[in-house]
């Protein structure tokens, strides 16, 4: 198969991270036989800096003239302490999202067997956890007009709004992923208090008929952040709205150990985005140390959702789980031996598919 794949690196660590999965991709293609190009494409505060414009027209073309992206993180702590900067790199990501059309983000989160004593709850707690969120990516108060100042400067506010159509297509595809898994689905909202969650609950229970093998359970955002850490395994797939899916999926994050490990598939109308989950990690940026393994999964989501290549997808896993097993890992998640570098990781991993 001939795969056309659109890089952005990003900012901090990305450009570091993103090598290794694209060094791991291009090992697995050799593999399987297929024929891959990249074209590299600048966002963020990369972007800023060279053009004034955190996701340029001309990177937005390389997207959608590609089958997938992979794309690193954007971040650069110059914005983040100065409130009146007129762009910021972060709006560069939203407006890629809306752009795309990403209108679904997909993060599973798994824990892996020998590093399940990282994770900051017992291990009882989290052996065996195995869930999807299913964050609603493009709408809800991300994207809510108004947004903004009033003229005094004194009030501020933004709206959270949502169609009966953009839930009812995020919903469609939880169902379908419960479908596949254990059937079970968990709608989150704050219907006790907000109009959105209270439409979001309608359109699921509207839906629930449609879908008789699923066993819905609808639960109250503040509830899920709770029962996220008090029994993780009760879940198999969780669905919610942009603001509430980007904290419990930070929040779920930790339960596997670090977030360095965590993998997300952005997919909608238009080219798929596969990214890891966390940031652009600042102060490792250049040093060579950062976790690669996030941005290597995500590869691997790349494989099986925009692709199909399920035994490419597969290899990759199993090369980083037999990584973590023989401790060949950064030091966010190493202890006591040697801790390896970011490149030393995907040495080893590519290492390990060019010799299966
Ligand atoms: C994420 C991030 C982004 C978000 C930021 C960087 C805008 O936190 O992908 O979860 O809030 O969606
Ligand atoms: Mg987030």
């Amino acid at each position: 198969m001939k795969l056309n794949i659109a890089l952005l690196p990003g900012d901090g660590i990305g450009p570091e991270i993103v090598e290794q999965a694209t060094k791991v991709v291009d090992a697995v293609a050799a593999k399987f036989g297929h024929e891959i190009e990249y074209t590299k494409g600048i966002v963020g505060a990369t972007a800023i800096d060279e053009v004034g414009d955190p996701y340029p027209e001309e990177t937005h073309e390389i997207c959608m003239k590609s089958d997938a992206v992979l794309f690193g993180a954007i971040g650069d702590p110059k914005f983040d302490n100065d409130p009146n900067a007129k762009v910021r790199p972060e709006q560069g990501l939203l407006a890629m999202r809306k752009k795309l059309g990403l209108y679904a983000n997909l993060r599973p989160v798994t824990t892996f067997k020998s590093l399940i004593h990282k994770s900051p709850l017992k291990t009882e707690l989290v052996d065996g956890a195995d869930f999807m969120a299913v964050r609603e990516l493009t709408g809800g108060i991300y994207f809510g007009k108004p947004q903004g100042r009033s003229e005094d400067g004194n009030t501020a506010y933004d709206s959270s709004v949502y169609t009966r159509e953009e839930i009812e297509r995020i919903l469609k595809l939880a169902f379908e992923y419960a479908g596949v898994r254990r059937k079970k689905l968990t709608v989150v909202d704050k219907a006790n208090v907000l109009a959105t969650s209270r439409l979001w609950r309608e359109v699921a229970q509207q839906m629930e008929p449609d879908y008789p093998d699923i066993e819905v359970e609808y639960m109250f955002v503040d509830n899920a952040a709770m029962q996220l850490i008090q029994g993780p395994k009760r879940f198999d797939v969780l669905v919610t709205e942009n603001m509430f899916g980007d904290i419990l999926t930070d929040e779920a994050s930790v339960i596997t150990g670090s977030l360095g490990l965590l993998p997300s598939a952005s997919v909608g109308t238009h080219t798929s985005v596969f990214e890891p989950i966390h940031g652009s990690y600042p102060q490792a940026a250049g040093k060579n140390i950062a976790n690669p393994l996030a941005t290597i999964l995500s590869g691997a989501m790349m494989f099986e959702y925009a692709f199909k290549l399920m035994d490419e997808g597969a290899l990759i896993r199993e090369a980083v789980e037999k990584s973590i097993d023989e401790k060949v890992v950064t030091e966010d998640i190493a202890e006591g031996g040697k801790a390896y570098s970011t490149s030393e990781v995907g040495d080893w991993i590519v290492n390990y598919i060019n010799n299966k």
